[in-house]
């Protein structure tokens, strides 16, 4: 018999890459208050994607500010050498991307033996059957709907198609999917009726620059998303 669908928690990632990287620690106490579900950690090496952000030191710094969830999205090659870097500097969740390197089922197993949630990011490029074979180890996967590297890009919409086919992948498992990538009120709907329960958002959140404009922002990705779950508002 077939499992009934069960929708994961609705989740909001404020992505700090978007915020005032000269007041970090009031940013993240900021989106906190906000309304932030998880805080959303993009670390990008110039390497494996064409810019570089920041590394494990500056997330153990960021630490003490909230209890959140830190969300953390290594877009870093290799990155199997850096796993308990993260995970010591206070990462709860850590995603590595499938096209980072030959040996995901290898960075799963460190994610889980660190004792983290383990996820994997896809590329807009990269079919959902890369981790067909993996799929027991993931507790999260993070479909990008941009070209990783840079926040304020355009959402590229066959992001929603891969989500509905992940959903079915994921079914009757306890995974979230993750959506990131030029998140906005405009695509959340489509995006959580598609099967999306965690949506990653850094332009779209930190617009206006103040703690009183990301709640206003938050709360209106989380209503769109809402919405389209049949949610009460
Ligand atoms: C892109 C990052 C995203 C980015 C999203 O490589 O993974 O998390 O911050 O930024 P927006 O929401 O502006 O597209
Ligand atoms: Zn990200």
């Amino acid at each position: 018999m077939s499992q009934p669908f069960v929708p994961r928690p609705l989740v909001i990632a404020p992505s700090i890459l978007a915020s005032d990287f000269s007041k970090l620690g009031d940013e993240v106490r900021a989106v906190d208050q906000a309304g932030a579900d998880w805080i959303h950690l993009d670390v990008m090496d110039g390497h494996f994607v064409p810019n570089i952000s920041y590394g494990p030191d500056v997330i153990r710094a960021l630490r003490p500010h909230t209890n959140k969830i830190f969300d953390a999205h290594l877009m870093i090659a290799p990155c199997d050498p850096y796993l308990e870097a993260f995970a010591k500097a206070g990462c709860d969740h850590i995603t590595v991307h499938a096209e980072a390197g030959p040996h995901l089922h290898r960075s799963l197993q460190a994610i889980k033996t660190l004792g983290k949630r383990a996820g994997v990011s896809l590329n807009p490029a990269t079919p959902i059957s890369a981790i067909e074979y993996v799929i027991d180890m993931v507790d999260l996967v993070l479909i990008m709907s941009v070209n990783p590297g840079f926040g304020g890009q355009a959402f590229i919409p066959s992001a929603i198609g891969k989500i509905q086919d992940l959903r079915a992948m994921t079914a009757g498992r306890p995974i979230d999917i993750e959506v990131d990538g030029g998140v906005a009120p405009d695509v959340a709907g489509a995006l959580a009726a598609a099967g999306a329960n965690g949506f990653v958002a850094g332009s779209a959140v930190f617009k206006g620059g103040t703690m009183q404009s990301y709640k206003t922002n938050i709360a209106a990705i989380r209503t769109a998303a809402m919405q389209a779950r049949g949610e009460a508002i």
